[in-house]
């Protein structure tokens, strides 16, 4: 699988504690377009995944597809929970107007409710049915194969140094 090239995405989601809302992010790129009516996508995670722990219990969550100048977000959100906590503060985005899960800014996102769920091996599929879409900007797209980050650039869309600060 290494050898096979996917879009990076963070998925984002939530538990409300007595504590007030908590909110998890983490890098993924399992992503899977299932079908177009009704429309539904899936990811997969661990099994173990506190990640998944969370989104099973609100049943709401957001993919935001990343941009190529976005690599350094994949980057802090692909470790455990302890590092993510400390990142989410930083993280631009805003709650999604109907899961309330994070939209982080400048990327393409998917707003996802729970329709299905699969064990499946040590990995569990969530399947969501997509409630909103959106994208902000055209931008060079963000690619992992072979363990790396690449960009892939798109003469038809406009380039320069993004808004995440990295120059392209
Ligand atoms: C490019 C990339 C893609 C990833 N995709 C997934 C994924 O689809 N599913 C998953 O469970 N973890 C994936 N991970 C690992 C997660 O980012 C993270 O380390 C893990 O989910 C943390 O588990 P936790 O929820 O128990 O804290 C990916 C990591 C990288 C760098």
């Amino acid at each position: 699988m290494r050898t096979f090239a996917t879009g990076v995405c963070v998925a984002t989601t939530y538990r409300d504690t007595s504590g007030g809302r908590r909110h998890d992010a983490v890098t993924v790129n399992s992503l899977g377009s299932i079908s177009l009516d009704p429309p539904l996508v899936s990811l997969s995670f661990r099994k173990e995944s506190a990640f998944l722990a969370d989104l099973l219990e609100t049943g709401r969550w957001v993919v935001s597809i990343l941009p190529a100048d976005a690599r350094d977000v994949a980057r802090r959100f692909a470790g455990p929970r302890a590092s993510r906590v400390s990142e989410i503060a930083f993280l631009r985005a805003k709650p999604g107007e109907r899961t309330g899960a994070l939209v982080l800014d400048g990327a393409s996102w998917l707003e996802c409710a729970l329709a299905e769920k699969f064990d499946l091996g040590d990995h569990t599929l969530v399947v969501g049915e997509v409630l909103a879409t959106g994208h902000d900007r055209h931008a060079p797209a963000l690619v992992f194969v072979h363990g790396g980050y690449h960009a892939i650039t798109d003469p038809r869309h406009v380039s320069g140094p993004g808004q995440w600060g990295e120059a392209l």
